[in-house]
């Protein structure tokens, strides 16, 4: 089964993390997780629960986490990324993908982001923040040309959501396309 590392930053739409998770653990798939600390708070905030809690729901259902500034963990060396599918950033703030763009490993999900970089492991940064500026912009283009996916989180409406679940649905399902893992979350555009 692949492996994939999930990096939860600060950004809104913890639920597109939550989610991910929820769909990945039963398909069987090996994940990582890197909460970074803001990312932690704004999960607390918006999901109305502890991170320890949250984190604890996970590792039953065998998600790995690794504190966001263990800088000894296996997944800051490219020797050990090698070996995985993807790295996710879900949801990714302006503020990781700028310390990304500019190179600075100053926590452990920019250093894994900054590995898949050189490495060339696929890497999807989910980035949330509305509307955005042209340092945003240039950041995007700069680690697409670098071989990331810019990624702006953008659930359609074609498909006719019912609930918030929905659309979160459709951001993760968009990103397991992405790596080739056949998740069948969302449904796909048809005409009737
Ligand atoms: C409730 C809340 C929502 C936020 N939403 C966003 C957002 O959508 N996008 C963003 O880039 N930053 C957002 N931020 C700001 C980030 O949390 C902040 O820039 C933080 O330093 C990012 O750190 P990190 O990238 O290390 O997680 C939000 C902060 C709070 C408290």
């Amino acid at each position: 089964m692949p492996s994939l590392v999930l990096c939860i930053t600060g950004a809104s739409g913890s639920i597109y993390a939550q989610t991910f998770l929820e769909v990945a653990t039963p398909l069987g798939i090996n994940v990582d997780c890197i909460v970074s600390e803001r990312g932690q708070k704004v999960l607390e905030y918006e999901l109305d629960i502890p991170f320890n809690n949250f984190k604890e729901q996970f590792e039953k259902k065998g998600v790995k986490f690794h504190p966001p500034h263990d800088i000894f963990s296996p997944l800051a060396s490219g020797s050990i990324l090698n070996s995985y599918k993807g790295v996710v950033v879900l949801p990714c703030s302006v503020g990781t993908l700028g310390a990304v763009a500019s190179g600075i490993s100053s926590n452990l999900v920019h250093r894994v982001c900054d590995v898949a970089l050189k490495e060339r492991i696929p890497l999807v940064m989910a980035v949330r923040e509305m509307p955005l500026n042209a340092i945003h912009l240039e950041n995007m283009l700069k680690l697409q040309k670098m071989g990331a996916v810019a990624f702006v989180i953008s659930p359609a409406f074609y498909n006719k959501p019912k609930d918030i679940k929905d659309l979160a649905l459709f951001v993760a399902g968009k990103i397991f396309d992405l790596l080739g893992i056949k998740a069948e979350i969302y449904k796909r555009w048809k005409k009737d």
